[in-house]
């Protein structure tokens, strides 16, 4: 990541237009922090001065605030600082931005559930203060109703901090794509990428309400100071087209870029795609001395994408040309050209467990020992022959002892029709037989459940127990043993409702335990290092602390760590480690596998937006990386699969 990420302890206060080159490019000014976690402390606390200033002038002080997963932190500190510092909310005021319509309060979506358990449950702030956006109207009122919200807003003197997050579809509050820059508070109809985005709260996308009532993009811009938040990398594009691109109603964020008083506070990842990280080369001049190879390959790569060249072909004025003469300061264009090719090609092996009785001075994994030990952990049941089905396959074939650690159940992602149908086989085959009164029982739940209702536990362990049974089904035809496979049903998944635990002790230790008792040689995970608030991070961050823990075992001195990442995304080609290949054969034995998931086929139910099964979406990433590959002059494959080396 560049330098320009600026320090943690950094305020977010807002700096005119243009103060530092590095954001040249850019029209609204941002923070980035390494990290949601310091970057919504800074917030907090910046909301926390306001309160006490207003405090101690004897005022009220107004706040307009968010929902969803942005702002959760914030509020935590808050909380934090209510609990531990004695911030008083008795002046406070606040103003919602939305709610879904039609919607009950009581009902578990609703963002007025969502804001007290989040806040206003665990803190002073008087109930009378609290102005949340009904979804309880009768559609005729709802007119006079937001007239009402945008007088009682003005009444109360006007908005002094107005908290926000972002759609993918470059929303604020729920104003869609083609919102009118002077909009006020009124009925909306919710976009379809905001309806997948919220289809995993609503255990699925035809539960999503198609209206909501928000302010308006007029509304916020009253505002005082704004500031909106964002993390990871699905945020990172719209980040990028909100503070770079052009003022557009079709992303009505950017009418921030007229606010005079807006902050974006964002992570690292949600900021990679901003001109100043993705190619700083063009910001202003950029110092690759202290930069590392992969800091080089990386402006490389960019530069034959651009020029449609192969690294091979590419000629001194071609960097001379496009900021980047200062990569030949001390080298010729030939040197540097045959060094990155260099550089990828010994990347890629059909050898990921390392090739015996060769020399692998130039591979990327040991000759020794020839029979490796590798524990694959996929955090749901899929995660291992989706993202690395080839690469699982060789290890298997090339003689490895192959254990695969799945971390969650993935009960979660099991419909109910699904679940209905197995245990409708169950009890054909015992009805006669035995007492079959529990699998009916079973069965009325299943098909009386409503939305929202939390599963029981013997409907969780049967949507569980499908999806193990998928699991030996495709490692029984990659020739894995059973005794290989560890469900480890990791306790922060398994709590019979979509939203799921913080990871803790016990989380860990499972995954302690069973690195202490396989001894690996390798380690694979999904590197899904970009996504805050999934499973695949939380995950990640489980097996992280295992090997904090575990790093001083002598085993582990002989233990590398290979990041995959999951079905959404690839590795850059100039992070990439390892480049597995695959041959035609190999990608039909991997759609093969992936098919073994059947509950997870047809429409399942945590597509996100990408309406592609797992098999198609994991085919043609792996064709792309090939193809990319071979457009920077590489050899033509198939399809590869690219890892990257985490050292702990
Ligand atoms: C929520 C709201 C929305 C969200 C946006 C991002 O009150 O108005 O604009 O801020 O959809 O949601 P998350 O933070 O869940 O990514």
């Amino acid at each position: 990541m560049s330098t320009t990420i600026q320090k943690n302890t950094q305020s977010i206060k807002h700096q005119p237009a243009g103060l530092f080159e590095e954001t040249r490019y850019e029209k609204i000014h941002n923070v980035i922090f390494s990290d949601a976690n310091s970057a919504s402390i800074a917030v907090a606390k910046e909301i926390a001065e306001l309160i006490r200033t207003k405090q101690a002038e004897g005022k009220n002080c107004v706040l307009g605030l968010a929902t969803g997963s942005s702002p959760v932190k914030v509020y935590q500190e808050l909380i934090r600082m209510h609990k531990e510092e004695g911030l008083s909310f008795k002046n406070v005021i606040t103003f919602n931005l939305d709610e879904y319509f039609p919607m009950q309060k009581e009902d578990i979506q609703s963002y007025w559930h969502f804001m007290h358990k989040n806040l206003f449950n665990h803190v002073d702030i008087l109930p009378e203060n609290i102005n949340i956006p009904s979804g309880t109207l009768g559609k005729e009122e709802v007119r006079d109703y937001c007239y009402a919200y945008e007088e009682k807003i003005k009444q109360a003197g006007g908005i002094d901090f107005q908290l926000l997050g972002i759609g993918r579809t470059g929303h604020i509050g729920f104003n869609e794509p083609g919102s009118n820059v002077n909009s006020i508070t009124r009925m909306v109809t919710l976009n379809k990428v905001t309806k997948t985005d919220a289809a995993h709260a609503f255990g699925g996308y035809k539960n999503v309400p198609s209206k909501a009532i928000t302010m308006g993009v007029g509304t916020v811009l009253a505002a005082r100071r704004v500031v909106l938040l964002a993390w990871g990398a699905s945020k990172a594009s719209i980040i990028a087209k909100t503070i770079e691109g052009e003022v557009s109603s079709q992303i009505p964020a950017t009418f921030l870029q007229e606010h005079k008083n807006t902050t974006f506070v964002i992570d690292e990842t949600a900021a990679s795609e901003l001109i100043r990280n993705k190619t700083p080369w063009l910001v202003g001049d950029y110092d690759f001395n202290n930069k590392n190879e992969e800091e080089i390959a990386r402006a490389v790569v960019w530069l034959c994408e651009r020029l449609d060249k192969t690294i091979l072909g590419l000629r001194e004025e071609d960097y001379l040309e496009n900021g980047l003469g200062v990569l030949l300061e001390d080298t010729s264009a030939y040197d540097l050209n045959i060094r990155i090719f260099n550089r990828i090609q010994r990347a890629i092996t059909g050898w990921p467990g390392g090739k015996p009785n060769a020399d692998d001075s130039y591979r990327p994994e040991r000759e020794h020992p020839h029979k490796k030990r590798v524990i694959i952990f996929s955090p749901h049941p899929d995660d291992d022959v989706i993202s690395m089905g080839g690469t699982f396959d060789r290890l298997v074939e090339q003689g490895h002892e192959v254990h695969i650690a799945y971390q969650t159940s993935g009960s979660t992602a099991v419909a109910d029709t699904e679940a209905l149908r197995f245990v409708e086989v169950a009890h054909d085959m015992l009805l006669g037989k035995t007492d079959v009164s529990h699998l009916e029982k079973v069965m009325q739940i299943l098909k009386n459940k409503k939305q929202g209702d939390k599963e029981t536990l013997d409907v969780w362990k049967l949507k569980g127990n499908i999806r193990r049974h998928e699991c030996y089904g495709a490692t029984r035809y990659y020739n894995v043993p059973d005794e290989n496979l560890h469900f480890l049903n990791l306790p922060f998944y398994e709590t019979q409702a979509v939203e799921k635990q913080p990871i803790g002790e016990a989380d860990i230790k499972i995954i302690e335990d069973l690195i202490r008792e396989v001894k690996p040689h390798q380690i694979y995970a999904a590197g899904d290092l970009a996504d805050p608030h999934g499973t695949h991070k939380v995950c990640l961050d489980g097996i992280f602390a295992a090997l904090e823990r575990l790093k001083n075992e002598d085993y582990m001195k002989d233990c590398w760590v290979w990041l995959y990442r999951g079905a959404w995304h690839e590795w850059d080609v100039h992070e990439m480690e390892m480049i597995v290949p695959m041959t035609r054969d190999q990608v039909l034995r991997k759609r093969q596998a992936i098919f073994f998931h059947q509950s997870q086929k047809d429409g399942a139910m945590y597509m996100g937006s990408d309406m592609r099964e797992f098999w198609q979406r994991a085919e043609e990433r792996n064709s792309d990386t090939a193809n990319r590959l071979h457009k920077l002059g590489l050899a033509k494959y198939q399809a590869m699969e690219a890892f990257r080396r985490h050292f702990f």
